[in-house]
Parts: C-alpha cells; sequence; structure tokens
C-alpha cells in the first residue's frame, strides 16, 4: 500500500487484534499517521513492551519500526484524536455466537461509541470514512450496523461520514505477507464510489479491487471460508478412500492436483444447472460403493447427490414463481451440455418430468439434436413436452411464456422477444441476457 495523496491520512484503527494491528501497521508503514487502539489496557500495553501473545512473522518487527517513527501512536482513547480523523478502521472481533450466528454486539458498540463522537463532529469538518474490517455477517451492515450509527450520531451517511466494508482476508501465521499480497481486494460501498476507493489506500497495489454493495462484501469472505474447510474435508474424504484401497493418499492428491484444467480451476464452479450426464453422476455413485465395499463413511460426498436433487427443485420452484402452469415453457437445449447432442442423464430431463407433472406444456428444442435422433429422444419425453425441429422453433418460441435457456446459439438468443422472463441455466441469476453487460471489477490501479 502506498499513500494515493499529496498528504498522508490520518488514520486509527479500532481493535488490536491480528487483523487490526497488520492493519495499523502496514497504513503506518505506507507513510500514513496512524493510531492503534484497543479497549483493553493489557494490549496496549502487549504492543508498546513489543511482546504480542501469539507469534506473526514481521509483524512485531513493524510495529517496532513504525512506533519508533512515530508514524504509528497506540492511544487508549478515540475522542481527543476524533476531530482529525480522515479514516477510521473497526477491526473488532465478531465470535459465534450461541445461535452459530457472528455477534455483532462488539461492533455495535464500538460503531454506538463512534456514532456518538460523530455527533459532536463539526459539520463542516472533512467526512470521516468508517472502514469495517471485520467479518460481517450477510446483511447486518444494512440492518442493524448502518442504522445504529445513524441513529447514534444523528446524521445520515453521506453527511460527514460515509461507512464501507473492506473485509481481511488474511490468514494466522501469514497474516503480514497474506495482507500485503491479496489475491483481490473487496470494498463494499453503499453506493459505488462511495468511498474514494478507501481514500486510495490500497492505490499501487498488484490486486484487482471489487467495489461492491455491503452484502457481497459481507458474504464473500463467508463463501471464501467455506470452500477452504469443504476443500479441506474432500481432500480428507478422498485420503480415507485411498487408504481404503490399500493406495497412497498423498500419491493420490498429486495425480489428482496435476490436472489444472478442471480439477484445479474455475470449472464447475459457477452457478447454473444440475451436474448430469452419461459420466459424473454414474462415477459418482460407482466411487461411494467404492466407500461402501471398504467400509468407509464419505458424507460430503454423500451428501452431492441430494444437493444435487435440491438444486433442480429450486430451479423447478423459480420457474414457478415467474410463470404459473401451464406455461407454455420454451425449453432450449437437451442435451446434458452445450456442444454435444447427448441428452443421458441430462438434468433438463428431470426438470422436464418435474415441470410436466404440474402440468406445464413445455416446447423444447436441442440445435445439435440431429433429426434422425429425434425420435427416440421426443419417446423419452414426458406428456406435456414437444420436441421440436429447427423449423418449427420460431412458432414455438412465438407462444412461450418464459424461456429456460440450457445452451446459448447466438442466432437463437438475438430473436428471443424482448421482455420474455429467463431462467438461464447456465449462469444463475444473471440479469437477461440479451441486455448484460460484463461486470464492473475494475483492476488496480
Ligand atoms: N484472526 C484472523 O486470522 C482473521 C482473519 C480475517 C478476518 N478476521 C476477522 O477480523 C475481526 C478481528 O479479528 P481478530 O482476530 O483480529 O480479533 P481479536 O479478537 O484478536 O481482536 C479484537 C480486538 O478488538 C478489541 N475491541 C473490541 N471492541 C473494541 C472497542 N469498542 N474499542 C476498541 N477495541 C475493541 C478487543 O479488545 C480485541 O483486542 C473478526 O471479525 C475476525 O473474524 C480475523
Amino acid at each position: 500500500m502506498s499513500p494515493s495523496r499529496t498528504r498522508p491520512l490520518r488514520a486509527a484503527v479500532l481493535g488490536l487484534g491480528r487483523v487490526g494491528l497488520v492493519t495499523a501497521a502496514s497504513l503506518a508503514a505506507a507513510g500514513h499517521r496512524v493510531f492503534a487502539l484497543d479497549r483493553r489496557a493489557e494490549r496496549l500495553a502487549q504492543v508498546a513492551r513489543g511482546r504480542l501473545p501469539w507469534r506473526e512473522p514481521g509483524l512485531d518487527e513493524l510495529l517496532r519500526t513504525t512506533l519508533d517513527a512515530g508514524t504509528l501512536a497506540l492511544r487508549a482513547d478515540l475522542e481527543p484524536i476524533s476531530a482529525e480523523l480522515d479514516l477510521l478502521a473497526i477491526c473488532v472481533e465478531t465470535p459465534l455466537g450461541a445461535d452459530d450466528r457472528l455477534d455483532v454486539r462488539p461492533l455495535c458498540a464500538a460503531l454506538a461509541e463512534v456514532g456518538r463522537l460523530l455527533s459532536r463532529r463539526p459539520r463542516t469538518a472533512a467526512p470521516l470514512l468508517l472502514v469495517l474490517r471485520s467479518t460481517v455477517p450477510p446483511g447486518a451492515t444494512e440492518t442493524r450496523l448502518l442504522p445504529g450509527l445513524v441513529e447514534a450520531s444523528g446524521r445520515a451517511p453521506g453527511e460527514g461520514f460515509e461507512l464501507a466494508l473492506n473485509p481481511e482476508f488474511l490468514r494466522e501465521g501469514s497474516a503480514l505477507a497474506d495482507h500485503r499480497a491479496p489475491a483481490r481486494i473487496v470494498i463494499g460501498e453503499r453506493r459505488p464510489g462511495a468511498s474514494g476507493r478507501l481514500l486510495g489506500i490500497y492505490e499501487g497495489a498488484a490486486a484487482p479491487v471489487f467495489e461492491v454493495g455491503y452484502r457481497e462484501a459481507e458474504t464473500i469472505k463467508l463463501v471464501d471460508n467455506a470452500f477452504h474447510a469443504l476443500k479441506v474435508a474432500f481432500a480428507n474424504e478422498i485420503g480415507r478412500l485411498a487408504f481404503g484401497l490399500g493406495l497412497l493418499p498423498a500419491r493420490l492428491a498429486e495425480l489428482f492436483l496435476a490436472d489444472g484444467k478442471l480439477n484445479l480451476s474455475a470449472a464447475y464452479l459457477r452457478p447454473g444447472a444440475p451436474y448430469g450426464g452419461p459420466c459424473l453422476p454414474k462415477d459418482l455413485r460407482a466411487l461411494l460403493a467404492t466407500a461402501r465395499a471398504c467400509a468407509l463413511e464419505l458424507p460430503v460426498l454423500r451428501a452431492v447427490e441430494a444437493s444435487n436433487r435440491l438444486h433442480l427443485a429450486f430451479l423447478v420452484e423459480r420457474i414457478a414463481a415467474l410463470v404459473p402452469p401451464p406455461g407454455p415453457l420454451f425449453l432450449l437445449g437437451l442435451a446434458f451440455k452445450e456442444g454435444v447432442e447427448d441428452v443421458r442423464g441430462s438434468p433438463q430431463l428431470e426438470l422436464l418430468a418435474q415441470l410436466a407433472a404440474r402440468d406445464y406444456a413445455i416446447e423444447v428444442f436441442d440445435p445439435d439434436l440431429e433429426p434422425e435422433d429425434a425420435l427416440a429422444v421426443e419417446r423419452g419425453l414426458p406428456a406435456g413436452a414437444r420436441l421440436h425441429g429447427r423449423g418449427a422453433v420460431e412458432a414455438a418460441l412465438a407462444g412461450a411464456r418464459l424461456v429456460i435457456l440450457a445452451k446459448r446459439p447466438p442466432d437463437l438468443l438475438r430473436r428471443l422477444p424482448p421482455g420474455l422472463p429467463i431462467v438461464d441455466l447456465l449462469r444463475l441469476d444473471l440479469p437477461d441476457p440479451r441486455e448484460r453487460s460484463p461486470r464492473t471489477t475494475r483492476g488496480a490501479a
């Protein structure tokens, strides 16, 4: 990080755990004037003595250097410095509550204190940017934190203060290195650009910057860690399977990891249709049967089929919420994926069955299906679903009240009537593909 403005920022950091200390020391090392505060006198004393209760490579030294240089200073009270601050980073704890939700009470308390100070800040003072670095549960900023701040300060955001989220993705043990070289920087804002890219504190960082809404910034932090947990559980289930089969788990893992095309990549990681086809369902079942034969429990992998079924049910509900039976609906793409004609194990077959059971009429077209195969395929369709050849597509489409997209032939996409609702199995939940523009992601400045 390097200061982007002509004058260094005056910043304060509230809460001196790993996240707060790394934030404070890094801002100070970048040349900003930083005050570090904690409500526990013991923590302030530990930082002053250079004796943290945990080891974090490089942090002791960076704290010592910045404290000695005077760019970092410890304070017990926010009030005397609050009037002169540009930025206040809040890094207090959000532990797991008894109900498995993140407990935001420490954050609420900190923001109530900040709100009271804000209420006394002269209206002519430069706006204060409040940055939440703590992990915040999805929705809490909009429903609890910002309203609490508005109540305590008597001011609306934009009137002397702005609130942004900047979740931290550091790992204990490599906190400083992770903070210095993030894979991406996420900034959650009330409206795009409201925080001035956190006043430019990340200017010069090599990582891409994503300016998103509060809820997206809150959620991505949990999603990342949930995925990491899932990876560990998956790797261990495969490790147990390897043991059961008399294989070396580490060797099998290396083989798995050697595939950077489908295994370690973005492949299969975008929400859309359930998985299907002639291979994935069959081979997953075969793997689970192999595990059972080895008397092994693999609950993560066993849950995959149920999750896939639930996803299909979710899609049916989405369609029903948009257009009631009998539709008619138009399904574009019957094969199990784009570019193929193979309908074996296609999730669209099950989707058709469930929609037909709800009395929908469904017109079906697949651009890759050869006319000579169509008859056999049509015999496998439920009553209520009709397969069309290329010549009859226009007429079928004209009467449809909703389109389910499982393939995207550009010529047909262009001819989709404007305003016709679309359920896109290839990119779930994104806006209408007719109006889709690239997501706003700006790279590092
Ligand atoms: N530790 C990690 O590896 C890590 C990584 C990424 C994100 N996070 C998240 O960041 C947040 C902070 O994590 P941490 O591990 O640094 O926390 P921590 O519990 O180690 O430290 C929080 C500090 O905040 C202080 N504090 C609480 N309320 C305060 C107030 N009103 N004023 C001043 N100080 C106050 C506490 O005394 C404590 O020292 C959490 O939400 C955590 O989930 C942690």
